[in-house]
């Protein structure tokens, strides 16, 4: 199992245009040196991921942000100033240093300043920005641990970096700048709260529909388990399904089920969040036959969390 936490051997192999797992506080990424082609041709070939899904490139300081970014529109300083390193991913107008297969031909790229300190010195020893997108298979739920990816992807990248758990156990927040609007948008909810984000730059313009005609983080089902996923009151949807073995994902409060999930007794969210992706893949691999999940608060991480649970609930 390619699995270690050899830093030198993760940049050799990038240096030669490999792939490789690499922790971030989000989630696991699959990451290859983001101005070479070939090298990001193989992500998209591991993860059987369609070319029309633009990857996020990770930077590991604002120098690789001007060679990646050709505008910083009005907020752009103070959103990064505040945020990053960590979980803010920003979509801003492109310079032509970013192949078109990183951005699926769009005239924006997403980049990110991961906080994991095992990234932060990758990015460090590296002279390139890594495009990464989670280390998964198309559609399927994030990886959160080194585990998680060698049980998908172990026969078909390389090496995987071990950094232990991921903190935030969601994916990073998605804000881009619409040129037609001139206005900050918010793409995708996730570790970096819109509240927060809210109190530097001011409301955010939702959009449920991307740049692209399907921006697969946006897709309706996305970062789905195989098994159905039901959200909403527990106590009825286990009245509907009594006789079946239900797996239940609640925040804090104990279930009779066959597998009860309990994200956060004591009532934190971000703890919740940290824990929510292992649990539906343990609730996916046990003999469950459906998987409940509670509506969580939306205060916080709460809002990327019910984001998830509703994309993986979502009719395939
Ligand atoms: O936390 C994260 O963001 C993790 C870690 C590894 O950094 N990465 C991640 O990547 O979640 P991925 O590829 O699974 O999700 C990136 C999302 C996709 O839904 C993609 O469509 C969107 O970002 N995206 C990337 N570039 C974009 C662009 N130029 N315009 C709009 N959406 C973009
Ligand atoms: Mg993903």
């Amino acid at each position: 199992m390619p699995i270690g936490t050899d830093i030198e051997q993760a940049a050799a192999l990038l240096r030669q245009g490999e792939t490789v797992a690499i922790p971030t506080e989000t989630v696991y990424g699959l990451a290859a040196n983001a101005f070479n082609e070939a090298a990001v041709l193989k992500i998209f070939q591991a993860k059987q991921r369609p070319s029309f899904d633009p990857l996020i490139v990770h930077v590991h300081d604002r120098a690789q942000v001007e060679l990646l970014v050709s505008r910083l529109p009005e907020g752009t300083d103070q959103l990064m100033e505040r945020f990053w390193p960590g979980p803010l991913t920003f979509v801003l107008p492109k310079t032509d240093r970013v192949p078109d297969l990183v951005t699926s031909g769009l005239d924006t790229v997403a980049v990110r300043m991961p906080a994991h300190p095992v990234a932060r010195t990758l990015l460090g020893m590296l002279d390139f920005p890594l495009a990464a997108p989670s280390a998964n298979p198309f559609g399927y739920v994030s990886p959160t641990t080194a585990q998680h990816v060698a049980d998908q992807l172990g026969g078909k990248i390389p090496y995987i970096l071990d950094g232990g758990p991921c903190s935030v156990g969601v994916e990073s927040t998605i804000v881009g700048w619409g040129p037609e609007t001139e206005q900050w948008t918010l793409y995708r909810a996730g570790g970096t709260a819109k509240e927060l984000i809210e109190s530097v730059i001011g409301p955010l313009q939702i959009t449920d529909r991307g740049p692209l005609p399907v921006s697969p983080g946006m897709l309706e089902s996305h970062y789905a388990p195989r098994k159905p996923v039901i959200t909403g009151n527990i106590t009825p949807l286990l009245e509907a399904h009594a006789g079946k073995r239900c797996g239940v994902i609640s925040f804090t409060k104990h279930h009779d089920a066959a597998y009860n999930e309990v994200l956060s007794p004591a009532g934190d969210i971000n703890e919740a969040a940290r824990h929510l992706f292992a649990a539906l893949r343990r609730l996916d691999a046990s003999d469950a036959a459906v998987i409940l999940a509670e509506v969580f608060p939306i205060e916080g991480l709460g809002s990327a969390i019910n984001d998830r649970l509703q994309r993986a609930s979502a009719k395939r």
